[in-house]
């Protein structure tokens, strides 16, 4: 069994980065700038806004944080993000999900430029995803596209099945994996919570992408032999011994899959900083963009 080294590859990617951002100062350029939007205050959102802020130092990139108090309405909330559009400083910016009950995603998602959309999830960007044009790919899955190619874990011809159909993970994941490329060129089955029973499919599967986030819910006897297994899952489970006082838990059991996977991620330290690194990349394409 091999471990998906997500640190050690986010590492070389920022580092990729950090390289080019410096080339740019050295000719006199600007740095690249990327937003973000934070409405209220939940914790799990403000470490991961915290993190692409940091994120962004790291690299050299330029960052604006906009925190809104949870009662902002819509209206409020759609005219910051008009102001971002039109602000040709920012090559891109996100609006950090999930949004209070009162204000419709769907409405703030289409609010946002799809040429600043470095999140990928305007459906004008969406729909240039499916049609395999170049676009900014939403960070996830994109980061597991970037794993899978530089690990050269084969995907060609191989049954690839997909646990969640989420519009930020699980249907992008089956899109990605199913076009024509490499890595792609997968046969791919896209489960969710409807599908029956789940195993029958899994245990076919060459590999497997989970997204489900339910801690420990694959299992060894859910896998064939040699499989390669993709843990997307990211729950705060309480954790007494924890300074913090939770810990977070993969959908992957592990311990007890590892002994029968050709390749797994582990959590933490698989696909998530992989998801920190992409969303850089998209800024830098960006970027790129509008220069
Ligand atoms: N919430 C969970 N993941 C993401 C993400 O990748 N982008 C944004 N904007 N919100 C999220």
């Amino acid at each position: 069994m091999q471990i998906l080294d997500g640190i050690k590859l986010s590492k070389e990617i920022k580092q990729e980065i950090k390289l080019k951002v410096e080339s740019y100062k050295e000719q006199g350029k600007r740095v690249p700038h990327l937003g973000a939007i934070l409405v209220g205050n939940d914790g799990a959102s403000r470490t991961y806004v915290d993190n692409k802020i940091k994120d962004c130092n790291y690299v050299g990139f330029e960052s604006s944080e906009l925190i809104l108090e949870d009662t902002i309405t819509q209206e409020e909330l759609i005219a910051k993000i008009q102001e971002w559009n039109n602000d040709s400083n920012l090559d891109g910016f996100i609006v950090q999900l999930p949004l209070p009950k009162h204000i419709d995603q769907e409405a703030v998602i289409n609010a946002i430029d799809p040429n600043k959309d470095v999140d990928g999830f305007h459906p004008m960007n969406f729909g240039k995803m499916a049609l395999e044009m170049e676009t900014f790919l939403p960070a996830t899955p994109y980061g597991i596209m970037e794993m899978l190619e530089r690990y050269k874990v084969p995907t060609a011809g191989k049954h690839t099945v997909v646990i969640g159909r989420s519009r930020i993970v699980g249907r992008p994941m089956s899109i990605l994996m199913s076009k024509n490329g490499n890595p792609g060129n997968s046969t791919v089955t896209l489960t969710h919570s409807k599908t029956e029973d789940l195993a029958k499919y899994t245990k076919e599967a060459d590999i497997v992408i989970t997204a489900l986030g339910v801690p420990e819910f694959l299992k060894a006897d859910m896998i064939k032999d040699g499989a390669v297994i993709v843990d997307v899952g990211i729950t705060r489970v309480d954790d007494p011994t924890s300074p913090k006082g939770y810990k977070l838990a993969g959908d992957v059991d592990f311990e007890n899959v590892k002994e029968k996977a050709s390749w797994i991620t582990p959590v933490p330290g698989g696909v998530g900083p992989m998801t920190r690194a992409m969303l850089l990349k998209n800024t830098l394409l960006a970027y790129n963009k509008n220069n």
